[in-house]
C-alpha cells in the first residue's frame, strides 16, 4: 500500500470551529479523511476573546475530527483573521557578484530577506507571510525561477502580511489549550483560495471573497500572487441581527429564518410569498411577507459589497481580475447571493466551494468550510514539496520562508 501522511487544518472561525484531516498520498494528492465542526462564540470579528471557550470547541472538533479519520491531531496548519491583518508590497535588491554570474538558491534567499528588511513591520506587529511574487533579473521582470540564469542584479517583488502579534498568539495559545500545536499560521482567505480557486483563475487575476459569520475577507490575486489582503467586521452575523430587530423576533429564530427563507434582494421574491415569524416572549406567530425579511437583509450585504468594493478599488487591480469574483464563506449561501454580488460589485462572479476534492467530501463541500480544506491542502502542498521546516511544526519565520524559496524553486 503506497505511504500515506496526514495533515490537519483547524479554522476557528467567529460561528464555528472546524477541523479536517487530510491523507497525503505519495503523488501529493490530499484526501479528506475527518472533518469536525462545533458551534463557537470565543470570538468576535476575527479575533479570540474568550480563551476557555474557543479552546473547548477546538478540542471538541479536533475530537470528532480524530474520531472519523482514526488519527490524532497533534499539530494544525491554523487560520488568522481579524481586521487587524494588514498587508503591504516589498521590493528587494542584490547583486550578484560571483565570477560567473549564475544565479544560486542562496542569492534567492538573500534577495527574499532583502525584501523583508525593507518592509519590518512595527514592533507590536508580525509578519504571518512573506510572499514573493515575481523576481526581476537586470531588468528583465516576469521571471518565475530565477535560478541557473545568468545575472548581475536580482530583485524580488514580494506581498507581506502582518498582524498584530498579541492576536496571533493568542490563537496559538487556544490550540496549545486544546493540546494542538500550530504548524503554521495561515491567513484565512490565502487558505480559503487554496480550496476553492482554479490555477486559470489565479493566473488571470481573480479575487477571492469570504463572507463568514463575523468578517468578510478579501483577497486579491493578480500577477503571479497575493497582491492585497483585507478583512472586514461585517458579515452573516450582522445579517442576523438585522433581521431579529428589524422583525422583532429571537436571534435563534432570526438565524433560522435567515438560512431557510432568506434572500439578497426583495426584487428575487415573488410578491405572495409568505412565511411564519415567531415573536420575541413566544406569542403566536405572524404571518408575513417573505419580501419583508428580503428587505431586512439587502441593506446589510450593500454595506458589506460597497465596503469589499472599496477594497478592491484601494487595490488597484480593479481592472486586472478577469476572472472575477469567487464568493465563499457560509453566507455565500444566501439565495440570490452570487448575482448580487455581480450587480453590486460589477464584476462577474461564482460560488466558490471546496468541490474539487476526495475522500469525505460530502461533509466539507460547503462554502462554510473552504477555510478548513483549504488549510489541510496548503499543509499537503508545504509537505509534498518544501518539507521540513514545515513540517516539525516548530519552524521559524525564517525557515518557513526558506521552505516557501525552495518550493517556488522546485517548481511552485
Ligand atoms: N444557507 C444559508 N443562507 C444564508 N446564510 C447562511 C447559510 N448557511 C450559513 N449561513 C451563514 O453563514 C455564517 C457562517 O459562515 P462561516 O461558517 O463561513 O463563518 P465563520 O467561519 O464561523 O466566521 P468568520 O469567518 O467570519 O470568522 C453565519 O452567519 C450563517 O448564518
Ligand atoms: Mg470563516
Amino acid at each position: 500500500m503506497a505511504r500515506r501522511s496526514s495533515v490537519a487544518g483547524l479554522d476557528i472561525g467567529t460561528t464555528k470551529v472546524c477541523a479536517v484531516v487530510g491523507e497525503v498520498d505519495e503523488d501529493g494528492d490530499v484526501h479528506i479523511v475527518g472533518a469536525g465542526s462545533v458551534p463557537s462564540s470565543g470570538m468576535r470579528r476575527g479575533v479570540i476573546v474568550d480563551l476557555q471557550s474557543t479552546a473547548r470547541a477546538i478540542e471538541e472538533a479536533t475530537d470528532r475530527a480524530e474520531r472519523m479519520a482514526g488519527t490524532s491531531i497533534t499539530t494544525a496548519f491554523v487560520a488568522v483573521s481579524g481586521e487587524h491583518i494588514t498587508s503591504s508590497d516589498s521590493r528587494g535588491v542584490v547583486a550578484v557578484a560571483r565570477g560567473d554570474h549564475e544565479i544560486a538558491e542562496a542569492d534567492v534567499t538573500r534577495v527574499v530577506d532583502a525584501a523583508r528588511m525593507a518592509a519590518l513591520p512595527a514592533s507590536d506587529r508580525e509578519i504571518i507571510h512573506l510572499l514573493p511574487r515575481d523576481f526581476v533579473v537586470d531588468g528583465q521582470d516576469g521571471v518565475k525561477r530565477p535560478v541557473g540564469m545568468y545575472g548581475t542584479r536580482l530583485e524580488v517583488e514580494a506581498h507581506i502580511v502582518t498582524g498584530v502579534a498579541t492576536a496571533l498568539a493568542n490563537v496559538a495559545k487556544c490550540a496549545q489549550l486544546a493540546g494542538v500545536e500550530v504548524a503554521e499560521m495561515v491567513l484565512e482567505p490565502l487558505a480559503s483560495a487554496e480550496a476553492v480557486l482554479t490555477p486559470s483563475e489565479r493566473d488571470i487575476g481573480v479575487i477571492l471573497v469570504d463572507i463568514g459569520g463575523g468578517t468578510t475577507s478579501i483577497g486579491v490575486f493578480a500577477n503571479g500572487g497575493l497582491c492585497h489582503v483585507a478583512i472586514l467586521p461585517v458579515a452573516g452575523a450582522h445579517i442576523t441581527n438585522d433581521i431579529a430587530v428589524g422583525m422583532r423576533t429571537p436571534m435563534t429564530e432570526a438565524e433560522k429564518l435567515k438560512v431557510r427563507w432568506g434572500a439578497a434582494s426583495p426584487m428575487a421574491v415573488s410578491e405572495g410569498e409568505m412565511i411564519e415569524v415567531f415573536n420575541v416572549g413566544g406569542r403566536e406567530p405572524r404571518v408575513m411577507p417573505r419580501r419583508i425579511l428580503a428587505e431586512f437583509i439587502e441593506p446589510r450585504l450593500d454595506e458589506i459589497f460597497s465596503l469589499v468594493q472599496a477594497q478592491i478599488r484601494r487595490s488597484g487591480y480593479t481592472h486586472r481580475v478577469p476572472a472575477g469574483v469567487v464568493v465563499t464563506g457560509g453566507t455565500a449561501l444566501l439565495d440570490g447571493l452570487i448575482e448580487h454580488a455581480e450587480v453590486r460589485l460589477g464584476l462577474p462572479a461564482r460560488l466558490g466551494a471546496p468541490d474539487q476534492i476526495t475522500g469525505l467530501v460530502e461533509t466539507v463541500r460547503s462554502p462554510a468550510f473552504s477555510t478548513g480544506v483549504g488549510l489541510a491542502l496548503f499543509g499537503a502542498r508545504g509537505r509534498t514539496r518544501a518539507g521540513a521546516a514545515q513540517r516539525n511544526g516548530t519552524s521559524s519565520f525564517w525557515d518557513r520562508t526558506r521552505a516557501w524559496v525552495r518550493d517556488l524553486l522546485q517548481g511552485g
